[in-house]
């Protein structure tokens, strides 16, 4: 079994050598930056490959964000094909684009027949024009991180999801969109929510965004969304603090999803960039369960460990351990890397300095 861990070990490491010399080249250089992005590129090339095998089996959920990744390619396509050295990448993007817009309607039918219902009520969040992405950036501010958090045990996925069909105006009442009941507005504003909670909360602000409410608690969403990526990230520092150890990895990817969308440029950092792309299974194209190696994964310490108690959205697992939930955010993720890449000819995603990342 050891022997058999090695093995695999040496395997994944000669497999992702030329892959991975050493460190991403710098982004200041055209020539760096055509070079992250071709790596991402490749990452997910490999991921809507997955995609496209296991398309009957994965849920509305995995689905998710290879939308979003949709439109983040569209965006780094425009981006390069104003500059001719980077043509053959927005070439590159503009025919991984066409691959997904023809995958994902062929998605929802298989969906359409396994589940109905959840399809009917979050069609929205697959739907192309439903996602848009920033123009404008910020960072986090450390001093809106909770000094204490709640229990998080109150929230529920049931209870959320309520709230988001809610908002979204799929309900069978036939209520229209950006409606805030009283329990939803204490769910979705209740300060002091950890792991899973902070990125429902996050979600739902971030949504209402997408869609344009702006009436009530609304009107503050940005000060919402300001509060909760600064938790965020204090998250997913304390994830990278203890080795991204498995599962955390699926709670990470989703805020820098998330957060990256509402336009925090701060959870683009160079050394996560670098650590996502070692996590993909260059067999698979997926992102899921570490391959065993025969090492015993460092042990969390108590407190993050309960703190980042899984309370998460439908996942769907693989024989493999591949995981839907996982690989979704993980190309939602590193589109936004590519996005933030092309945007920003600043390179403000990756500041030179470790100090200030
Ligand atoms: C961070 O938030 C605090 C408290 O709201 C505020 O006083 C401070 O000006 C903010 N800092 C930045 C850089 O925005």
């Amino acid at each position: 079994m050891a022997r058999r861990g090695l093995l695999l070990l040496l395997l994944l490491l000669s497999a992702l050598q030329p892959l991975w010399p050493s460190a991403l080249p710098p982004p200041g250089t055209a020539a760096g930056k055509a070079a992250i992005a071709s790596l991402i590129l490749s990452a997910l090339e490999r991921a809507t490959v997955f995609l496209e095998k296991r398309l009957p089996e994965i849920n509305l959920d995995g689905v998710v964000g290879f939308r979003v990744l949709a439109v983040q390619l569209k965006g780094v396509q425009e981006e390069w094909a104003q500059d001719p050295p980077l043509q053959p990448l927005s070439l590159r993007a503009g025919k991984l684009v066409e691959k997904l817009e023809a995958l994902l309607p062929r998605s929802l039918r298989y969906l359409q027949l396994s589940h109905p219902q959840y399809l009917r009520e979050f069609r929205p969040a697959v739907q192309p024009g439903f996602w848009k992405l920033p123009h404008t950036w910020t960072r986090t501010n450390a001093s809106l991180v909770y000094s204490t958090w709640e229990p998080q045990d109150l929230f529920s996925e049931g209870s959320s999801d309520r709230c988001l069909v809610q908002l979204l105006g799929t309900g069978m009442d036939g209520a229209p969109p950006c409606r805030l009941s009283d329990p939803c507005r204490t769910l979705m504003t209740r300060p002091g929510c950890s792991g899973y909670c902070l990125s429902h909360q996050m979600l739902f602000f971030l949504w209402a965004r997408m869609m344009g409410c702006t009436d009530g608690p609304f009107h503050h969403s940005q000060q919402y969304l300001n509060v909760l990526c600064a938790n965020m990230m204090d998250v997913n520092r304390r994830i990278e603090a203890i080795g991204y150890t498995f599962p955390t990895q699926d709670l990470f990817l989703e805020n820098i999803m998330f957060c990256g969308l509402a336009g925090f440029s701060d959870f683009y950092k160079r050394r996560w960039l670098e650590a996502i792309v070692s996590w993909q299974r260059l067999q698979e194209g997926c992102f899921g369960k570490p391959a065993a190696t025969g090492e015993a994964a460092p042990r969390a310490p108590q407190s993050p460990r309960r703190l980042l108690r899984r309370v998460k959205r439908q996942e769907k697992e693989f024989t493999d351990g591949c995981l839907a939930h996982q690989t979704t955010t993980a190309v939602a993720a590193l589109g936004g890397f590519l996005y933030i890449l092309a945007e920003d000819p600043g390179g403000r995603w990756s500041p030179a300095t470790p100090s200030s990342t």
